[in-house]
Protein backbone atom coordinates (compact mmCIF):
# COMPACT_ATOMS: atom_id res chain seq x y z
CA UNK A 1 0.00 0.00 0.00
CA UNK A 2 1.54 3.67 -0.80
CA UNK A 3 0.61 5.94 2.41
CA UNK A 4 0.96 9.40 2.56
CA UNK A 5 2.50 10.29 5.87
CA UNK A 6 1.00 14.19 6.91
CA UNK A 7 2.56 14.85 10.16
CA UNK A 8 6.58 13.38 10.60
CA UNK A 9 6.68 14.00 13.99
CA UNK A 10 6.88 11.74 16.43
CA UNK A 11 4.34 9.40 15.21
CA UNK A 12 4.63 9.72 11.95
CA UNK A 13 7.98 8.10 12.70
CA UNK A 14 6.54 5.35 14.62
CA UNK A 15 4.06 4.61 12.30
CA UNK A 16 6.70 4.34 9.08
CA UNK A 17 8.61 2.13 11.38
CA UNK A 18 5.59 -0.31 11.45
CA UNK A 19 4.25 0.57 7.66
CA UNK A 20 8.00 -0.62 6.44
CA UNK A 21 8.32 -4.01 8.67
CA UNK A 22 4.67 -4.90 6.65
CA UNK A 23 6.04 -3.96 3.29
CA UNK A 24 4.42 -0.46 3.19
CA UNK A 25 5.83 2.24 0.97
CA UNK A 26 6.03 5.52 2.67
CA UNK A 27 5.98 7.90 -0.47
CA UNK A 28 5.07 11.12 1.19
CA UNK A 29 6.39 12.36 4.50
CA UNK A 30 5.41 15.80 4.91
CA UNK A 31 6.26 18.23 7.90
CA UNK A 32 6.55 21.90 8.61
CA UNK A 33 9.45 22.12 6.29
CA UNK A 34 8.59 20.21 3.39
CA UNK A 35 4.64 20.99 2.84
CA UNK A 36 4.91 23.04 0.09
CA UNK A 37 4.96 18.79 -1.58
CA UNK A 38 1.53 18.05 -0.64
CA UNK A 39 0.47 18.91 -3.75
CA UNK A 40 -2.89 17.39 -5.04
CA UNK A 41 -0.73 15.60 -7.77
CA UNK A 42 1.33 13.98 -5.15
CA UNK A 43 -1.25 13.11 -2.90
CA UNK A 44 -3.85 11.25 -5.45
CA UNK A 45 -0.55 9.09 -5.90
CA UNK A 46 -1.66 7.32 -2.38
CA UNK A 47 -3.84 4.57 -1.30
CA UNK A 48 -4.34 6.60 1.92
CA UNK A 49 -3.02 9.46 3.78
CA UNK A 50 -2.12 9.13 7.50
CA UNK A 51 -2.43 12.62 9.43
CA UNK A 52 -0.87 13.45 12.71
CA UNK A 53 -0.05 16.93 13.26
CA UNK A 54 -1.37 19.66 15.22
CA UNK A 55 -4.59 20.90 15.96
CA UNK A 56 -4.20 24.27 13.82
CA UNK A 57 -3.48 22.03 10.83
CA UNK A 58 -5.31 19.04 10.68
CA UNK A 59 -8.76 20.15 8.95
CA UNK A 60 -6.87 22.07 6.17
CA UNK A 61 -4.76 18.19 5.58
CA UNK A 62 -8.03 16.41 6.01
CA UNK A 63 -9.99 18.58 3.55
CA UNK A 64 -7.54 18.46 0.85
CA UNK A 65 -7.39 14.66 1.05
CA UNK A 66 -10.89 14.68 0.83
CA UNK A 67 -11.26 16.81 -2.38
CA UNK A 68 -8.41 14.67 -4.23
CA UNK A 69 -10.52 11.27 -3.77
CA UNK A 70 -7.44 9.92 -1.09
CA UNK A 71 -9.17 8.07 2.00
CA UNK A 72 -7.87 9.74 5.08
CA UNK A 73 -6.88 8.27 8.88
CA UNK A 74 -6.45 11.09 11.50
CA UNK A 75 -5.49 10.95 15.04
CA UNK A 76 -4.26 14.86 15.52
CA UNK A 77 -6.84 16.00 18.76
CA UNK A 78 -7.46 19.87 19.42
CA UNK A 79 -9.67 20.27 16.39
CA UNK A 80 -12.79 18.44 16.96
CA UNK A 81 -15.43 21.54 16.49
CA UNK A 82 -15.07 21.02 13.11
CA UNK A 83 -15.54 17.25 13.65
CA UNK A 84 -19.54 18.23 11.87
CA UNK A 85 -18.19 20.15 8.73
CA UNK A 86 -15.60 17.62 7.85
CA UNK A 87 -18.46 14.77 8.08
CA UNK A 88 -20.30 16.74 5.64
CA UNK A 89 -18.01 17.66 3.37
CA UNK A 90 -17.09 13.22 3.03
CA UNK A 91 -20.28 12.48 2.23
CA UNK A 92 -20.46 15.58 -0.03
CA UNK A 93 -17.14 13.65 -1.78
CA UNK A 94 -18.05 10.29 -1.16
CA UNK A 95 -15.15 10.01 0.23
CA UNK A 96 -13.38 7.88 3.38
CA UNK A 97 -12.48 9.54 7.16
CA UNK A 98 -11.04 7.45 9.93
CA UNK A 99 -10.91 9.44 13.45
CA UNK A 100 -9.97 8.27 16.93
CA UNK A 101 -9.13 10.09 19.47
CA UNK A 102 -7.30 7.19 20.69
CA UNK A 103 -6.21 4.49 18.42
CA UNK A 104 -4.80 2.31 21.32
CA UNK A 105 -7.26 -1.23 21.26
CA UNK A 106 -6.01 -1.21 25.02
CA UNK A 107 -7.87 2.23 25.39
CA UNK A 108 -11.02 1.46 23.41
CA UNK A 109 -11.56 -1.06 25.95
CA UNK A 110 -11.19 0.69 28.51
CA UNK A 111 -13.63 3.27 27.03
CA UNK A 112 -16.11 0.61 27.00
CA UNK A 113 -15.14 -0.43 30.73
CA UNK A 114 -15.55 3.19 31.71
CA UNK A 115 -19.16 3.27 29.99
CA UNK A 116 -20.28 -0.11 31.91
CA UNK A 117 -18.46 1.30 35.16
CA UNK A 118 -20.82 4.90 35.14
CA UNK A 119 -24.09 2.77 34.21
CA UNK A 120 -23.15 0.76 37.44
CA UNK A 121 -22.16 4.15 38.88
CA UNK A 122 -25.16 6.15 38.29
CA UNK A 123 -27.39 4.38 40.96
CA UNK A 124 -24.88 5.20 43.80
CA UNK A 125 -24.59 9.45 44.44
CA UNK A 126 -21.91 8.91 47.55
CA UNK A 127 -19.13 8.45 44.71
CA UNK A 128 -18.60 11.08 42.48
CA UNK A 129 -15.89 10.43 39.78
CA UNK A 130 -12.78 12.88 38.87
CA UNK A 131 -10.66 11.93 35.52
CA UNK A 132 -7.27 12.43 35.33
CA UNK A 133 -4.96 12.99 31.94
CA UNK A 134 -1.24 12.66 32.24
CA UNK A 135 0.98 13.55 29.09
CA UNK A 136 4.15 14.65 27.84
CA UNK A 137 5.25 18.22 28.03
CA UNK A 138 5.25 19.00 24.27
CA UNK A 139 1.39 17.97 24.09
CA UNK A 140 -0.24 21.40 22.46
CA UNK A 141 -3.92 20.45 23.72
CA UNK A 142 -5.16 19.91 27.24
CA UNK A 143 -7.24 18.01 28.62
CA UNK A 144 -6.50 15.49 25.71
CA UNK A 145 -8.58 14.30 23.04
CA UNK A 146 -9.54 11.04 24.88
CA UNK A 147 -10.17 12.39 28.32
CA UNK A 148 -12.69 14.54 26.48
CA UNK A 149 -14.10 10.99 24.39
CA UNK A 150 -13.80 9.71 28.24
CA UNK A 151 -15.75 12.59 29.49
CA UNK A 152 -18.55 12.83 27.10
CA UNK A 153 -18.87 8.57 28.02
CA UNK A 154 -19.50 9.85 31.31
CA UNK A 155 -21.56 12.66 30.91
CA UNK A 156 -23.47 10.67 28.76
CA UNK A 157 -24.47 7.62 32.10
CA UNK A 158 -24.35 9.94 34.80
CA UNK A 159 -27.47 11.39 35.06
CA UNK A 160 -26.59 13.89 37.71
CA UNK A 161 -23.83 15.62 35.36
CA UNK A 162 -24.39 17.78 32.22
CA UNK A 163 -20.43 19.74 31.49
CA UNK A 164 -16.69 19.01 32.28
CA UNK A 165 -14.80 21.47 33.21
CA UNK A 166 -10.60 21.54 33.08
CA UNK A 167 -10.47 22.18 36.57
CA UNK A 168 -11.25 21.10 39.88
CA UNK A 169 -15.03 22.00 40.03
CA UNK A 170 -17.43 20.92 43.49
CA UNK A 171 -20.30 21.98 41.24
CA UNK A 172 -22.38 18.24 41.51
CA UNK A 173 -23.41 19.00 37.81
CA UNK A 174 -19.93 19.14 36.34
CA UNK A 175 -17.33 16.53 35.87
CA UNK A 176 -14.15 17.98 36.59
CA UNK A 177 -10.78 16.67 34.13
CA UNK A 178 -7.31 17.24 35.41
CA UNK A 179 -4.28 17.39 32.97
CA UNK A 180 -0.70 16.76 33.79
CA UNK A 181 2.05 17.86 32.12
CA UNK A 182 5.17 15.54 33.22
CA UNK A 183 8.43 14.59 30.58
CA UNK A 184 8.39 11.26 28.47
CA UNK A 185 4.75 10.09 29.67
CA UNK A 186 3.09 8.70 26.45
CA UNK A 187 -0.15 8.51 27.51
CA UNK A 188 -2.11 7.86 30.85
CA UNK A 189 -5.51 8.30 31.64
CA UNK A 190 -7.57 7.52 34.64
CA UNK A 191 -10.91 7.69 36.35
CA UNK A 192 -11.29 8.09 40.38
CA UNK A 193 -15.06 6.80 41.67
CA UNK A 194 -14.31 8.22 45.57
CA UNK A 195 -16.71 8.39 48.01
CA UNK A 196 -15.92 9.26 52.39
CA UNK A 197 -14.74 5.73 52.81
CA UNK A 198 -12.59 4.70 49.23
CA UNK A 199 -11.96 4.91 45.59
CA UNK A 200 -12.70 2.96 42.72
CA UNK A 201 -9.94 3.48 40.50
CA UNK A 202 -10.16 2.83 36.56
CA UNK A 203 -6.28 3.27 34.76
CA UNK A 204 -5.06 2.82 31.41
CA UNK A 205 -1.48 3.67 31.19
CA UNK A 206 0.47 3.49 27.75
CA UNK A 207 3.86 2.00 27.42
CA UNK A 208 4.95 3.67 24.38
CA UNK A 209 3.83 5.30 21.06
CA UNK A 210 3.47 1.92 19.72
CA UNK A 211 -0.39 0.52 20.73
CA UNK A 212 -1.62 4.08 19.46
CA UNK A 213 0.58 3.56 15.95
CA UNK A 214 -0.30 0.19 15.60
CA UNK A 215 -4.27 1.14 15.24
CA UNK A 216 -3.62 3.92 12.86
CA UNK A 217 -1.89 1.78 10.16
CA UNK A 218 -4.36 -1.04 11.12
CA UNK A 219 -7.27 1.89 10.48
CA UNK A 220 -5.16 2.51 6.88
CA UNK A 221 -5.38 -0.89 5.79
CA UNK A 222 -9.19 -1.00 6.77
CA UNK A 223 -10.37 2.27 4.77
CA UNK A 224 -9.12 1.93 1.42
CA UNK A 225 -12.52 1.03 -0.40
CA UNK A 226 -14.86 2.07 1.77
CA UNK A 227 -16.78 5.35 1.48
CA UNK A 228 -18.16 7.22 4.75
CA UNK A 229 -16.98 8.43 8.21
CA UNK A 230 -15.64 5.76 10.60
CA UNK A 231 -14.24 4.87 13.97
CA UNK A 232 -12.57 2.53 16.39
CA UNK A 233 -16.16 0.91 16.89
CA UNK A 234 -16.39 0.01 12.94
CA UNK A 235 -13.16 -1.16 12.57
CA UNK A 236 -13.29 -3.29 15.84
CA UNK A 237 -16.90 -4.56 15.47
CA UNK A 238 -17.31 -4.03 19.45
N1 LIG B 1 -5.21 9.51 18.12
C1 LIG B 1 -4.14 8.98 18.75
O1 LIG B 1 -4.11 7.77 19.05
C2 LIG B 1 -2.96 9.85 19.07
C3 LIG B 1 -1.81 9.32 19.65
C4 LIG B 1 -0.71 10.17 19.86
C5 LIG B 1 -0.77 11.49 19.46
N2 LIG B 1 -1.93 11.98 18.91
C6 LIG B 1 -2.04 13.35 18.40
O2 LIG B 1 -1.39 13.37 17.13
C7 LIG B 1 -0.84 14.67 16.89
C8 LIG B 1 0.63 14.52 16.52
O3 LIG B 1 1.32 13.98 17.62
P1 LIG B 1 2.92 13.80 17.59
O4 LIG B 1 3.27 13.32 18.96
O5 LIG B 1 3.36 13.03 16.41
O6 LIG B 1 3.37 15.34 17.43
P2 LIG B 1 4.76 15.92 16.88
O7 LIG B 1 4.81 17.34 17.31
O8 LIG B 1 5.90 15.01 17.23
O9 LIG B 1 4.59 15.87 15.28
C9 LIG B 1 3.73 16.71 14.56
C10 LIG B 1 4.25 16.79 13.13
O10 LIG B 1 3.32 17.50 12.33
C11 LIG B 1 4.05 18.38 11.47
N3 LIG B 1 3.14 19.44 11.03
C12 LIG B 1 2.65 20.48 11.72
N4 LIG B 1 1.86 21.23 10.94
C13 LIG B 1 1.83 20.63 9.74
C14 LIG B 1 1.16 20.90 8.52
N5 LIG B 1 0.40 21.98 8.36
N6 LIG B 1 1.31 20.04 7.48
C15 LIG B 1 2.10 18.97 7.63
N7 LIG B 1 2.78 18.67 8.74
C16 LIG B 1 2.64 19.48 9.79
C17 LIG B 1 5.22 18.85 12.31
O11 LIG B 1 6.27 19.37 11.51
C18 LIG B 1 5.60 17.51 12.99
O12 LIG B 1 6.42 16.75 12.12
C19 LIG B 1 -1.16 15.48 18.13
O13 LIG B 1 -2.37 16.18 17.93
C20 LIG B 1 -1.37 14.42 19.23
O14 LIG B 1 -2.22 14.86 20.26
C21 LIG B 1 -3.01 11.18 18.72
Amino acid sequence: MKIAMLGYGKMGKKIEELAQADGHEFMLKIDHHNRHTLTPENLRQADVAIEFTEPASAVENIRLCLTNGVPVVSGTTGWLAEYSKISELCKKENGAFFYASNYSIGVHLFRNINRQLATLMDGQPDYQPMLTEIHHTQKLDAPSGTAITLAEDLLDKISEKDKWVNEKSNDPSTLSIRSERIDQVPGTHRIDWSSAVDTIRLEHIAHSREGFAKGALAAATWLPGKKGVFGMKDMLGF
